[in-house]
């Protein structure tokens, strides 16, 4: 049978291409998920809640729809859902910004921190990134054409070296990317690290764009602190959200960069010209979600634990070195146990043979031999609430 959608191979011959998309390869993440459905196995790659989102969340959405909230919202950002940002953050940090100016409605955060580093990098700007690092930072850093800085996170604890990240900061040094609780590791950054982090933005004068998907999925009493929060830092930092991971509707598409006013300003014109806006009706369906009881936020923290324990024990029982995370939903785990060449033809084997599809961990550094022994599991599908989660209990042979 034909093919629904032919790949155009030797029209793309024909042309030269971006140089900068030669750069990055396609997400490993959802190329595992590509597998993981070929073969009929359970994802533990991709975060795809496998658990319905609210109730709450869904009606409003509907009743927005129903409404006719169906035309573009403002640009940056429909005015109630712009509002509920801003009393939420208010009431998270206790800093109040005017969502006049300081805030931007995205496509998800992908497009808020795409939209960010559009909006801040010149030729020669220098982007400070921890590694392992969430896939997207590489091709968002070669995208908006800034060069990398990497910093590693030493496992097992995931802390970085003061001095290593000192020399990564220079006059070049635009703007560090931070993503606390981390993809991939798991890692809640403490107030010290913060600081550390913060004297060097100070001295070096440049911004922070922190990534704080998973402040919610916090475990073994971790405290999740905005970087906007410390001295110094709340006219230098973009703190950068969704809707996505809090409130189980990542196909939604709905995230937001909070940033100083004239960053936001800059913000704006690169959301506007590549996607105008997010969808009106889930933008009101947002408010909704803003505002939801703080007994919502501890039942998602303890749903969330209960399946990273059960995820703990599974890789665990199956000969898995797990780094335990204090926070967001994947587990690290060192595989050099299993005598796999590398961590890709382990994640292919695990596909294919097993039936379970996790992240190799090479995906998740500059250099893939350094990632060679780590493999990364996402816990969301551990709940037990689908049948999918059933093949994830099978022993994987040593
Ligand atoms: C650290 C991090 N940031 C951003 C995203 C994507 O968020 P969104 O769906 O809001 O674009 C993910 C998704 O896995 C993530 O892990």
């Amino acid at each position: 049978m034909k093919p629904a959608n032919p790949q155009p191979i030797e029209a793309a011959t024909k042309f030269e291409l971006s140089h900068k998309v030669a750069l990055f390869t396609e997400s490993v993440i959802r190329e595992m998920t590509r597998l993981a459905i070929a073969n009929k196995a359970v994802n533990l790659s991709q975060g795809f809640p496998d658990f319905p989102a609210p109730a709450e969340i869904k009606r409003a959405a509907q009743d927005a729809v129903a409404a006719d909230i169906n035309q573009y919202a403002i640009t940056w950002g429909a005015k109630n859902f712009r509002d509920a940002i801003t009393a939420k953050w208010a009431e998270r940090t206790g800093i109040t910004i005017d969502p006049e100016r300081e805030i931007t409605v995205c496509c998800g955060s992908t497009e808020s921190l795409m939209s960010t580093m559009m909006a801040i990098i010149n030729p020669g700007d220098e982007v400070v990134i921890f590694e392992p690092f969430y896939e997207n930072y590489g091709p968002d850093g070669i995208i908006s054409g800034a060069t990398p800085r990497f910093v590693k996170l030493h496992a097992p604890d995931w802390r970085f070296d003061p001095d290593e990240l000192a020399a990564a900061f220079g006059p070049k040094t635009k703007a560090i990317i931070l993503n606390t609780p981390n993809n991939p590791t798991g890692k809640v950054f403490e107030r010290a690290e913060l600081e550390l982090i913060r004297d060097l933005c100070v001295k070096w004068n440049c911004l922070a764009i922190t990534d704080e998907i998973y402040e919610y999925m916090l475990y073994d009493g971790a405290e999740h602190i905005s970087l906007a929060t410390l001295e110094g830092m709340r006219d230098r930092t973009v703190t950068i959200n969704a809707l996505s991971k809090t409130y189980g509707v990542t196909g939604w598409r709905v995230g937001w960069a909070i940033a100083p006013p004239e960053v936001t300003f800059a913000i704006r014109k690169c959301h506007d010209f590549l996607t105008v806006g997010a969808a009106a009706p889930l933008q009101d369906a947002g408010a909704t979600a803003l505002r939801f009881p703080h007994d919502y936020y501890t039942k998602l923290a303890t749903d969330y634990a209960a399946r990273r324990e059960r995820l703990l024990g599974i890789l665990e029982k199956s000969g898995f070195r797990c780094y335990k995370p204090h926070g967001a939903y994947y587990i690290m785990t060192d595989i050099s146990g299993f005598g796999f060449p590398d961590d890709v033809a382990f994640a292919k084997h695990l596909v294919t043979e097993i039936g379970v599809a996790a992240v190799p961990g090479s995906s998740f550094y500059r250099d893939p031999a350094h990632g060679r022994r780590c493999m990364t599991w996402s816990s969301m599908t551990m709940a037990g609430s689908s049948p999918a989660a059933g093949p994830a209990t099978r022993a994987v042979p040593a």
